[in-house]
């Protein structure tokens, strides 16, 4: 059984990423992302800081909005629209979920979708849908397919089964695996807390992607033997022996279903530093896209 290091691949992608962020510097033009929080959800706000803290690492402009929970509908479209106009900001990221009395979808819509860099958008949803490659594909579903690629786990004919059917991972996931074209070519299903004869289906899988929210749900039973296990889920458990009191544990039992594994994800060390490094491709892609058509510069790959 192997353990998929995120941690390293990410950092590999990172420092490509550098390696980019300093070429466009030549060119004079530095990616700028713009990460929006509203309250203070503390998961949330370990994420956005993370975010922040890698862009500064990697030399791209970024931008934090720490707004308190109150902030209204109007308030957070307005800066949306701020946002969009400002032309030193190239990605644009509204942390999800918001307060409850925030209609995210419109948020969404309201985002430019040149700087969509989640790929939230209807207009790259679709053009995920309709494999037109110049949308932008969501970070969380870009981190498991890049992290299988990396592994050297064959993706093409798999039977991959992707366990959530979230509008940030499990849809996604799924048509960006049923794309044609290596690193694709899947056969996927989608299972989720109400489908029948769940155990049996995910047993069928060759690479098994967990992205259920919900603490150590797969267990060792949901797992065939040798399959691949990616495990998307990031919770928090109370634990008053930790220091933080807390631990985070995955959507997967790890210690139950490892030993079954060709190959497994941690939790943490697994998706979660994948998805800031497509964070952070996807930025410097839409930097990229801004200057138009550029004799030298290419489109760095996804
Ligand atoms: N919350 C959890 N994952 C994500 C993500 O990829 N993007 C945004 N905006 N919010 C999230």
């Amino acid at each position: 059984m192997k353990i998929i290091d995120g941690q390293a691949i990410a950092r590999a992608i990172h420092e490509q990423s550098k390696r980019r962020v300093q070429e466009l510097a030549v060119n004079g033009m530095t990616p700028g992302l713009a990460v929006v929080l509203l309250g203070d959800d503390p998961a949330s706000r370990s994420y956005v800081r993370a975010k922040d803290r890698i862009c500064r690492e990697l030399g791209l402009h970024s931008v934090k909005h720490e707004l308190p929970e109150q902030t209204t509908q109007k308030e957070l479209e307005d800066l949306v629209r701020a946002l969009n106009g400002d032309k030193a900001i190239h990605g644009i990221l509204v942390q999800s979920p918001p307060p409850a009395h925030i209609d995210e979808r419109a948020i969404t819509e309201t985002i430019d979708p040149d700087k969509d860099v989640d790929g939230f958008h209807p207009a790259n949803v679709a053009k995920l849908a309709l494999d037109d490659p110049t949308g932008f594909v969501p970070c969380t579903p870009l981190g498991c397919q890049r992290l299988l690629a990396e592994s050297g786990v064959e993706i093409q004919g798999a039977h991959v089964v992707v366990l959530g059917r979230s509008m940030i991972v499990g849809k996604p996931l799924a048509l960006l695996l049923l794309r044609k074209g290596r690193d694709a070519d899947a056969t996927v299903t989608v299972v989720h807390s109400k489908s029948r004869h769940l155990e049996e289906i995910t047993r069928s899988a060759d690479i098994l992607i967990a992205a259920i929210g919900r603490p150590e749900f797969v267990k060792a039973a949901h797992v065939r033997e040798g399959a691949v296990v990616i495990d998307v889920g990031i919770n928090r458990l109370e634990d008053p022996a930790s220091e933080r009191g807390y631990r985070l544990v995955g959507d997967v039992d790890f210690k139950a279903v490892a030993p079954k594994t060709a190959a497994i994800t941690p939790v943490p060390g697994g998706v979660g530093p994948m998805t800031i490094a497509m964070l952070v491709s996807n930025t410097i892609e839409a930097c990229v896209r801004s200057l138009g058509p550029h004799p030298g510069i290419d489109t760095p790959a996804a």
